[in-house]
């Protein structure tokens, strides 16, 4: 499809002098056609270039001379964010990710404001007493709520979308609360964000939703489809959406160290399978894959970390090492070992900047980020039981009883989760 100039600045949003000044600034970058009466017809490409330009100049305040450099380099969006311009929707935010995203934002960042959205006030409450309200806006709503997550999307530039029912036994049991949460909540998070005209979009999925075999994997499944897909809907100056996907985070609500902990304090904890393994990721870790996947997104990417594997008998030997184990078979919806990338994504799976990057099956916009970056070999699965990274319980031990921040346990064994 071609554009004339005045479509062009209206789908631009500036003016028509502005395209002309910015067509003769940067013309080894923008190449409309031209008639034979000598009029220009503009791309999708020239438009995706034309919004890359705007927010060059108006978002990351680069001038002219730097925005021209960081086009040349295949930097585009690959720039650092300018955070303390940005406004961020988190949903989810009072959730195990959420509230660590926001210590390291607001100790890091400093984005303009980010906006906390979820359903529970106390949880809320809570927050507001740890972190107070310096740069933080906390918002009740539900994401089942269109409406609400349009307007609390009205003036913001990036959302991250961390809100989800995910622990596999409430899923399995309330099925279709999953599937209104986890994808009709997916589906609202694309239509607010495309009405709001929201930049970027990066949803939270996890290792769960690789050939699921319980619901909550296979809500996660659709709901990554959904939004890498929804760049579909999204014009080239619209919003971006892409997602990252990793495994069990150290110490989160409802996970097994905290059960562990519970447990040891009768002397006895329960292994499904002593044959188990897991991926592991600390909430750190979690929040700059986050962080790197929005600064380098184009658009449909799923971006993985390289993160290490643990056997669950080491982490029982590393929390409970004089407690009776006592094993009770796999559970129903569970896995023995957990899959990051199947044959299938490792087709179009790239390493870059220490992660997998697995590509869009659509291109919806030229790329030029990932220029080094190494095709994964033919045939590359990543799973939990053939990583090449181990954490030992040795490991484990000094992960969970001196991580800094991301959770904290006293050697009594009472679990303080921040
Ligand atoms: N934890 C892990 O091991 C892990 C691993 C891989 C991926 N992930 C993904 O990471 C994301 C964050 O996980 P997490 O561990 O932080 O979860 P979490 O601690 O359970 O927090 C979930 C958050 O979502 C909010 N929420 C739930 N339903 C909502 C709804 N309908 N509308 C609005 N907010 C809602 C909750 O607050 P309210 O209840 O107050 O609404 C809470 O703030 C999830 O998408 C999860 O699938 C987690």
């Amino acid at each position: 499809m071609k554009y004339r100039i005045q479509e062009i600045s209206q789908i631009v949003d500036v003016s028509v002098s502005t395209i002309r000044h910015w067509q003769k600034e940067f013309s080894d970058f923008i190449k409309p056609e031209k008639t034979k009466g000598g009029q220009r017809r503009y791309s999708d490409e020239d438009i995706s270039m034309l919004c890359r330009i705007k927010d060059l100049l108006y978002a990351n305040n680069n001038s002219i001379p730097e925005a021209k450099i960081l086009l040349r380099k295949g930097h585009v969006d690959n720039g650092k964010i300018d955070w303390g311009n940005q406004s961020i929707l988190l949903t989810g935010g009072t959730g195990s990710f959420g509230k660590h995203f926001c210590e390291i934002m607001i100790k890091k960042y400093h984005p303009k404001v980010i906006r906390i959205f979820s359903r529970d006030e106390l949880k809320q409450l809570e927050m507001r007493q740890k972190f107070g309200d310096a740069g933080l806006r906390y918002f009740i709503g539900d994401i089942r709520d269109a409406d609400r997550l349009r307007r609390a999307m009205e003036g913001v530039d990036i959302v991250v979308h961390a809100a989800a029912l995910k622990q596999v036994p409430a899923c399995e049991y309330n099925p279709l609360e999953a599937v209104k949460t986890n994808i009709n909540g997916a589906q609202n998070i694309i239509d607010a964000a495309i009405d709001a005209k929201v930049k970027k979009v990066i949803a939270l999925s996890t290792d769960k939703a690789v050939n699921p075999v319980n619901i909550y994997g296979a809500t996660k499944l659709c709901a990554e489809k959904i939004i890498t897909q929804g760049n579909a809907y999204s014009k080239p100056q619209g919003p971006r959406f892409s997602c990252v996907r990793y495994g069990n985070v150290i110490g989160s609500r409802g996970s097994v160290i905290p059960l562990f902990m519970n447990q040891k304090k009768n002397r006895k904890i329960t292994i499904t399978n002593e044959q188990m393994t897991r991926f592991w990721i600390t909430l750190d870790q979690a929040v700059e894959l986050v962080v790197q996947a929005l600064s380098h997104m184009q658009g449909g990417e799923i971006f993985i970390p390289k993160i290490p594997s643990m056997k669950i008998m080491d982490l029982a030997k590393a929390i409970a090492p004089e407690c009776e184990i006592e094993f009770i078979g796999i559970r129903p919806g569970e896995k023995l070992h957990e899959i990051l990338t199947t044959t299938e994504d490792g087709r179009n799976t790239i390493m870059f900047d220490g992660m997998y990057i697995t590509l869009p099956n659509y291109s919806w916009w030229k790329r030029e980020n990932y220029k080094n970056a190494q095709k994964v070999p033919e045939g590359f699965v990543y799973t939990s039981n053939s990583n090449d990274q181990w954490l030992s319980s040795e490991d484990l031990n000094e992960i969970i009883y001196n991580s800094s921040n991301s959770f904290n346990i006293d050697r009594r064994g009472s679990y303080i989760k921040n």
